[in-house]
């Protein structure tokens, strides 16, 4: 009886069950069948006005706000770029310089990929990453979250990782949207440039991250643009973003960067973060009465805010994956190669690199970076990693019997922490006698995450007391191998000559040890190149007079305009210490036989650049290429280059391949400023093959017809 009793009951419960099932997916938003436009459409019409108005702050600090009444899920954030830096540890990926610095869009892609995993791991729907702003001067603190100084590479590498991250089922950001190109003063500064300096060089990576990579997310920048802040400059984000690309996922504030809840409301800010200090409902509903806000506008952005969700699957099932591991083997991997591949060789006299592991010597590792391991910069991106290789802990695994390793942290990093001046001389000395006793040094200088972080500028030079330091240790030892850790260049003419070898790690992320020791044993190859000219003066740099806003007025004026980097430098004959595109090799290459195909192209039409590379030494290696183009003659001023292509390739020694690279007229294009649109003019374009920005190896001309 008790038996049949329970049957029964069970059949009700399965019956009632299902009828549930049933009628939940008859609202048409909880079918994960149904289009998503159908879906957001029907919850659209089911959420109040006070629930939608709700919607526009944030939660909890990195959370989209839940509504339990409709099922509609918390939506979790995390920073980025540099590994998942919320809800405990993580991967410490290389930073974005070190990224850019790889050239290799297929290994940023990979990344993106295992920040996504991760992500899932921890049940994070968005990412608030990557960071496409571009480096203006060395100073700015975060330039080493960012991809360089070039617009192209910056898009490419963007794309990349936006299709890697998105591949997971997580929502990529595009942050911080736009020209947020210095730390110092970044809540009250405008940045001031006219519209093809804005186009041309601050917007093509985050239009490509939008366009081509299908970001669901943008952030808007804490600056002003042209005396209007991002987050309610409507030109920016209604004309350009949602307007010209036509964007339409969804557009968050950075954190604390509304000011006004109507006037962002309507110039396109769909999400203020981190809460709704301005967008609420006690700022919009008396805004609707007075008509200066229309309903209409609040569910576009709710209809962007839910079509990410709907499209990223948020709705159908649980984000976070179990199948995941915290701490993955293959994002490990991903990391140790991205870090193996930025790494750039700057100099090396003599090939005093790579050094003989089999060769009985003493190698002294000295100066304050190089132990405890520094994976990054300091500020949101900063990603506390589950185990870290420090430069001195990678040397010494990798040395091997023969080589005894001498240690010495040198003075501390932070200029201002050091007061006790005898004890920063008493280490300085006691740091040259060590390099006396060594036949090679390997000095480690730079910054480190408290002195180069979001939120403030450091200097171009190094801290004092490491310069004191690297003239004690190059006066004890004349094989010195410096090694920086640096968002960007540092002051370097005063000392270069001093030493035999500098290699630049950027900040290379958990496996920084040991990339750094396989480049200097010789295991591994250095193939990074730079992806932002280095200066040899600050004086030197195209903003030297455009980077600060000098008359206290908060404006920073772009007035170098589209001229930077290596734009500059070409155009003003200005040789910089190490070109844009630059890094050395233990091997060689060859470049040959350049071809177009066709020589002559109509509007519409692709041209197929061809060439060899040959690994010409006797090492393997990679080599990066790079391909700009020059607009012969053109009724507005234009660079004498601009990188449109790049192939990384990697060659056995004496090993050859064919490179091909695809021009079309959007690389021929360029801002017109007396026609307000982007064209490509008829006539005559150059081809340059090179291996560096200043080290062309084939040029070719083609016409537009
Ligand atoms: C940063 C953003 C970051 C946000 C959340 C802000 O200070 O500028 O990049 O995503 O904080 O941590």
């Amino acid at each position: 009886m008790n038996r049949l009793f329970l049957i029964i009951s069970l059949c009700i419960l399965l019956l009632s069950g299902l009828g549930a099932q049933e009628k939940d997916l008859a609202s048409i938003y909880k079918n994960p069948k149904a289009a998503v436009e159908d879906r957001l459409a029907d919850l659209l019409s089911r959420l109040t006005l006070e629930e939608k108005i709700d919607m526009l702050g944030g939660v909890e600090g990195f959370c989209i706000r839940p509504n339990e009444r409709l099922g509609i899920p918390k939506i979790k954030m995390s920073d980025g770029p540099l590994g998942v830096r919320n809800y405990g540890e993580a991967t410490a990926f290389p930073a974005g310089i070190a990224m850019a610095a790889t050239w290799n869009p297929g290994l940023m892609s990979k990344v993106g990929e295992m920040v996504g995993r991760e992500a899932r791991s921890k049940g994070v729907h968005i990412m608030l990453s990557p960071g496409l702003n571009i480096h203006r001067a060395p100073m700015c603190g975060r330039n080493f979250e960012y991809f360089g100084e070039d617009p192209y590479l910056a898009g490419r590498m963007a794309v990349a990782y936006v299709q890697g991250v998105q591949s997971q089922g997580v929502v990529a950001t595009v942050k911080h949207f736009a020209a947020n190109n210095q730390e110092y003063g970044r809540h009250r500064v405008s940045s001031d440039m006219d519209e093809r300096t804005l186009q041309e060089i601050y917007l093509p990576a985050f239009r490509a991250a939008v366009v081509e990579g299908k970001a669901g997310a943008v952030m808007s920048a804490y600056n002003l643009l042209n005396g209007v802040y991002c987050s309610s400059n409507a030109h920016l984000l209604n004309d350009i973003l949602k307007g010209q690309w036509k964007f339409d996922g969804l557009v968050m504030s950075d954190w604390g960067a509304a000011h006004d809840g109507i006037a962002s409301l309507n110039a396109g800010l769909d999400l203020e973060m981190p809460s709704g200090k301005f967008m609420n409902r006690e700022t919009i509903l008396p805004a609707l009465q007075t008509g200066h806000i229309m309903e209409s506008a609040i569910d576009d952005k709710i209809r962007r805010l839910l079509r990410v969700m709907f499209r990223f699957g948020f709705f159908d099932r649980d984000q976070v994956d179990r199948t995941i591991p915290l701490y993955p083997a293959e994002s490990r991997k991903a990391a140790l190669q991205a870090a193996r591949e930025g790494i750039v060789l700057l100099k090396n006299e003599d090939g005093l690199l790579p050094l003989d592991r089999a060769a009985e010597q003493t190698i002294a590792v000295i100066g304050p970076t190089a132990f405890p391991p520094v994976t990054g910069g300091g500020g949101s991106s900063r990603v506390t990693p589950f185990q870290a290789v420090s430069f001195l802990e990678g040397i010494a695994r990798a040395a091997g019997e023969k080589i005894k390793v001498l240690y010495h942290p040198g003075p501390k990093i932070a200029g201002p922490l050091v007061k006790d001046t005898a004890l920063s001389q008493q280490l300085i000395a006691e740091s040259g006698k060590i390099a006396s006793l060594a036949e090679v040094v390997v000095l480690c200088l730079g910054f480190n995450q408290d002195t180069e972080q979001e939120g403030a500028d450091r200097p171009f030079d190094l801290p004092r007391e490491q310069r004191l330091l690297l003239e004690e240790v190059a006066g004890a030892n004349r094989k010195v191998i410096v090694v920086l850790t640096a968002g960007g260049n540092v002051k370097m003419a005063d000392w270069l000559d001093r030493v035999k070898a500098v290699i630049h790690t950027w900040y290379p992320g958990q496996e920084g040890g040991t990339a750094l020791a396989e480049i200097l044993f010789g295991d591994i190859n250095p193939s990074g190149k730079l992806p932002v000219s280095f200066e040899r003066r600050w004086e030197d740099n195209a903003t030297y007079n455009s980077y600060y806003d000098d008359d206290k007025d908060n404006r920073v004026r772009y007035a170098e305009g589209i001229f930077l980097g290596y734009r500059h430098y070409d155009k003003n004959h200005i040789e910089p210490l190490f070109p844009f595109g630059y890094g050395l090799s233990y091997t060689t290459f060859e470049y040959s036989n350049l071809r177009l195909e066709p020589k002559r192209i109509s509007p519409g039409q692709k041209i197929k650049v061809s060439f060899d590379i040959k690994n010409t030494g006797k090492r393997e290696g990679a080599e990066v290429a790079q391909l700009y183009i020059r607009d012969v003659e053109s009724s507005e001023p234009r660079p004498v280059k601009e990188l449109k292509g790049l192939a990384k390739v990697f060659l056995k020694p004496g090993a050859m391949t064919r490179v091909e690279v695809e021009l079309g007229e959007s690389e021929l294009s360029f801002y017109s400023a007396n026609k307000n649109k982007w064209i490509a003019e008829p006539g005559e374009y150059e081809v340059m093959v090179g291996r560096s920005s200043a080290d062309i190896k084939l040029r070719v001309l083609f016409a537009l017809q």
